[in-house]
């Protein structure tokens, strides 16, 4: 199969998409509790990595490059390609050969994705069997509902169908909207079955739900922070001993590994 063409971007989204990731370095170099919650949400996704020699670590939807600190080998990529990206891809439209990738990481990016459906069509394509796609994403409990829906700049919606594809012009849509309910509502709810049913050849091999207050009160890329660094530390530490299902009430985020048969 050849890769679909890769859809393009009008200059106005580009230049704005490029100020954002400038905007997010700032607030990244500027705040270290934030910084800390990465490092170990990057571990997570390091221990689930294939090996290597497998194929390729592709990063879809870097933006401000915060993986090649942690995992130098990856090659980053973004819809709007920016100088420390390898190339531009869109998850979408996947610029690389049937089998060629060992994997596919989506750092807070699916939720970002137009036609997430058209992403696993292209993810079944480039990658090889044992190969893997692996997700850090919103997740939507009780408690982040609440929070999420009340501070953070992007919406909630839990009543779209994730397997729907909206008709979007790739040229209008700003790669910052979102749906942060969208992974919450693929993986964690009825939705997984007919996943399943539509990509045979995946399997989900891990849902894990993580990450407590903690990560709001780092204020996120947008906000200050909201506890003095020391006390933050402490919240943190006590976090990380708590057991997964403390977090599928009180969780913000979402660890999902798919693997290709
Ligand atoms: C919230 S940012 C996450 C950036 C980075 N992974 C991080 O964790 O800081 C979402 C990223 O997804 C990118 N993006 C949005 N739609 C995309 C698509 N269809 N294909 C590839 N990247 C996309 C955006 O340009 C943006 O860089």
């Amino acid at each position: 199969m050849s890769s679909p063409a890769t859809p393009e971007l009008s200059p106005a989204v580009r230049e704005s998409t490029l100020a954002r990731f400038a905007e997010h370095r700032r607030a990244w170099d500027a705040n270290p509790a934030l910084r800390a919650c990465y490092a170990r949400w990057y571990q997570l996704l390091c221990s689930a990595l294939p090996p290597r020699e497998l194929g390729a670590w592709v990063e879809l939807g870097s933006g401000p490059g915060f993986a090649a600190e942690f995992i130098p080998e990856m090659i980053l990529t973004d819809i709007v390609q920016a100088p420390w990206h390898a190339r531009r891809a869109a998850a979408e439209a996947l610029p690389f050969a049937d089998g060629e990738i060992g994997a596919l990481v989506l750092f807070d990016v699916l939720h970002h994705v137009a036609a997430p459906v058209r992403f696993f069509a292209e993810a079944v394509r480039v990658l090889r069997p044992g190969g893997r796609v692996l997700l850090v994403e919103p997740y939507i409990s009780p408690l982040s509902r609440v929070i999420y829906g009340r501070f953070h700049p992007e919406g909630v919606d839990m009543s779209v169908d994730p397997l729907v594809t909206p008709p979007v012009a790739h040229e209008e849509k700003d790669p910052f909207l979102s749906n942060q309910a969208l992974p919450t509502l693929l993986f964690c709810r009825k939705h997984v079955r007919r996943f399943l049913a539509m990509f045979p050849q995946l399997a989900v091999s891990r849902v894990e739900r993580f990450a407590g207050l903690a990560y709001p009160a780092t204020g996120g890329l947008s906000r200050r922070p909201l506890l003095p660094l020391g006390l933050w530390k402490a919240l943190f530490a006590l976090e990380s001993i708590l057991p997964e299902f403390v977090f599928r009430l009180f969780g913000f985020r979402l660890f999902v590994i798919v693997e290709r048969r």
